[in-house]
């Protein structure tokens, strides 16, 4: 389906508010794990700031489905939020949103430099959508998503993400800071994005600060390291604190930072390993590699679906995980 047979979309106003979260609860209830995404006060404020921005489509005047692009920096954006009435499905709505988006919300921003995606494991769908418009893997999180926020999830497991995403602008060189194991799969993402990694590394950097997010609905303590107030210097024991009743921790790390090899080396003795490659992603819009650690069971290859071209980098971080698991135990 295309625009003009029946299919219209636009993007949303905050007066759209009320409807987007109505369809949000027509699928998944009230008790949606983000509050932001169903009550109409927060999304109509959300709307109203500007960094995020829906695009809504209506099938014969009927609302068929909506997606989101949000701010995470000033150059990064993720497509997000993305939800089709059952009856649209299989129609090309997912691809009429997200082109919407992609042309009306993003390349008029003279400041967007990279967008990315996290799509669930349990289904491939929004997997071959990335493929299709041109978007690379860029890690894997595993355990993201509890299984009551995740429509169609089999069981209680949680539902991990695949990232990926794609450049809106040519990308320099990267002058990556870290080692080991995490520079291996960072230098893997840049080569798939075909970025180089420049020989070169900063012999200086701003003090790095740390500035806490917490996602209690989804169990998740995230620790972003910049240009951010907090002292860093006892991350490890403020992890620690920050993760009581938390099953999941991200801490993104500046990957060009004169300090991320230390960082990063202190973070994987404590049961710290791989979890994505973000460009942009940091406070100050720097890349960041972002390590992440789940507690509990972890998650098998075969309770994910991914499509070939993710099998390489599932396998690595898994036996990442693990590895990282063993040398916390031993340490
Ligand atoms: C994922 C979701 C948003 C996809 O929306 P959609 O509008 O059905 O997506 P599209 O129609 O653009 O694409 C879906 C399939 O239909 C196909 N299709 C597109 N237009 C078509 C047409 N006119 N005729 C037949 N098939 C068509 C696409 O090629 C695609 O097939 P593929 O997966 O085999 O490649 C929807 O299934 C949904 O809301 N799911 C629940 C929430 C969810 O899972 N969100 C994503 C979390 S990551």
């Amino acid at each position: 389906m295309h625009e003009g047979e029946g299919l219209e979309v636009r993007l949303a106003t905050a007066d759209d508010a009320e409807d987007i979260a109505g369809l949000i609860r027509a699928q998944y209830g009230d008790g949606y794990a983000d509050p932001t995404y169903v009550d109409p006060a927060a999304l109509r404020e959300k709307l109203a700031g500007g960094d995020v921005r829906y695009a809504v489509a209506r099938v014969d005047g009927v609302l068929a489905g909506q997606m989101a692009v949000e701010r995470c920096s000033r150059h990064l954006w993720e497509f997000a939020r993305a939800l089709v009435r059952p009856a649209a499905r299989n129609h090309g709505v997912l691809l009429a949103l997200d082109g919407h988006l992609l042309e009306r919300a993003l390349r008029p921003d003279r400041a967007a430099r990279f967008f990315f995606a996290r799509s669930v494991t349990h289904h491939v769908v929004s997997q071959r959508h990335g493929r299709r418009v041109g978007a690379r893997a860029l890690g894997l999180l595993l355990g993201h998503w509890p299984a009551s926020a995740i429509e169609g999830a089999a069981g209680d497991a949680p539902v991990s993400a695949l990232v990926t995403g794609r450049a809106l602008v040519p990308m320099r060189r990267r002058r990556l800071a870290v080692a080991g194991r995490v520079r291996a799969r960072c230098e893997a993402v840049l080569d798939d994005l075909g970025v180089g990694v420049s020989p070169e590394t900063l012999k200086a950097g701003l003090p790095l600060g740390v500035a806490w997010q917490a996602a209690p609905a989804l169990g998740l303590v995230h620790a972003r390291l910049g240009r951010a107030p907090g002292a860093l210097a006892t991350l490890s024991d403020d992890l620690a604190r920050a993760r009581e009743g938390a099953r999941l921790a991200w801490v993104d790390v500046p990957s060009e930072h004169p300090r991320a090899a230390a960082v990063v080396d202190s973070l994987e003795r404590v049961g710290f390993s791989f979890g994505a490659y973000l460009p942009f992603g940091g406070l100050a819009g720097e890349d960041v590699v972002r390590l992440q650690r789940l507690d509990g069971p972890p998650p098998g290859p075969t309770s994910m679906t991914l499509l070939d071209d993710h099998l390489p980098l599932r396998d690595a971080v898994l036996a990442d995980a693990a590895l990282a698991r063993t040398e916390q135990a031993c340490a």
